[in-house]
């Protein structure tokens, strides 16, 4: 691997080497010295054009646990507001010897052109562009579920296990979503079965050709398939005309009811099944703060292995995937 772009282009051993070194980087996390010597001398560069709290602050400490030198470019307050291009920022930062550049773009395929353009020497790691992709939360997200629901909780014999026979209910927003996206290539890639349930209003276009099934209902989804994860979407009314839903439903109560994830529903799902979101949410809205803070949510485990997740990211991509299984023994 050179670039970390999509999950539609990781294959099953790539996604599994990643999980697998992802569980190695965390075991790392529960030592008293968490700073690894792997990346030392190395320069990582997090350029967000977009807002961001999750993503930027754990690729942030991701690289610094891996003692990388880590520059911060946020678009607000730079040159870009002056009306710098995108290229004439990556001309800079391959001046400036970046050798991985994290990339949060409100443009569709921006990280793509990052990596294939010839600006930049540089790993290119999508950190989330337009409604496309956001590769490390869908690696961080498969991630938690195999913990939880291959390990019992931990990584203990998960190492090489995919997702296979694991049912995945990923609700709400997909129309705006580049989470649903990213997961729906990589859980089907890992062999889980994943059913999308959105109002109409809030499927893309080409739904069909996706590898899911696709829902309306999620009272009929939840008793029909028995969901081992209920991943929440957020609501992503910035992207909304109006800004409250606008066209797309026809008010917060009648969107909660159908959609929203309350103690109701919650007491109808399987007692052993887990709750996602992937942050920031709207409590209230997509998810009740009863859902949102039960013993079943794993959405603050889920920012906390964003951490291993892109470590082992950044790790495989600038020590190179070659020597990555010497390198992994002696983490
Ligand atoms: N999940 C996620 O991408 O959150 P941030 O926008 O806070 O990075």
């Amino acid at each position: 691997m050179r670039h970390l772009l999509s999950t539609a282009d990781l294959a099953k051993d790539d996604a599994i080497l990643l999980l697998d070194t992802s569980a190695q980087m965390a075991a790392t996390q529960s030592r008293e010295m968490k700073k690894l010597p792997t990346l030392r001398g190395r320069t990582v560069v997090n350029l967000f054009y977009e807002d961001s709290t999750r993503t930027r602050i754990s690729f942030e400490t991701a690289a610094k646990r891996l003692s990388a030198d880590v520059i911060n470019f946020s678009a607000k307050g730079s040159s870009v507001s002056k009306g710098e291009s995108l290229k004439d920022t990556a001309l800079t930062l391959h001046a400036m010897g970046a050798d991985a550049v994290v990339v949060r773009h409100p443009a569709s395929g921006a990280p793509h052109m990052l990596a294939h353009a010839g600006w930049l020497d540089a790993a290119v790691l999508n950190a989330g562009d337009g409604m496309h992709q956001h590769p490390t939360q869908a690696l961080l997200d498969a991630f938690t579920i195999r913990r939880h629901l291959v390990g019992g909780g931990s990584d203990a014999g998960t190492e090489g296990t995919d997702l296979a026979g694991l049912r995945v209910a990923i609700v709400g927003d997909v129309l705006h979503s580049r989470v649903a996206r990213s997961n729906v290539h990589l859980l089907h890639t890992l062999g889980a079965h994943v059913t999308l349930v959105a109002p109409p209003t809030l499927l893309p276009v080409g739904i069909e050709t996706w590898p899911c099934e696709v829902s309306y209902h999620l009272d009929e989804t939840i008793e029909r398939t028995k969901p081992d994860a209920v991943m929440m979407l957020r609501v992503q009314r910035e992207r909304m005309s109006g800004g409250a839903g606008g066209a797309f439903f026809p008010s917060a109560q009648e969107y909660s009811r159908k959609f929203g994830l309350g103690s109701q529903r919650l007491a109808r799902l399987p007692g052993h099944s887990i709750i996602m979101h992937p942050g920031p949410m709207n409590r209230g809205l997509e998810i009740s703060a009863d859902a949102a803070d039960h013993p079943r949510s794993v959405i603050v485990e889920q920012v906390a292995n964003g951490i291993a997740v892109r470590m082992a990211s950044l790790y495989l991509l600038l020590a190179g995937s070659d020597d990555a299984h010497d390198e992994r023994t002696s983490l």
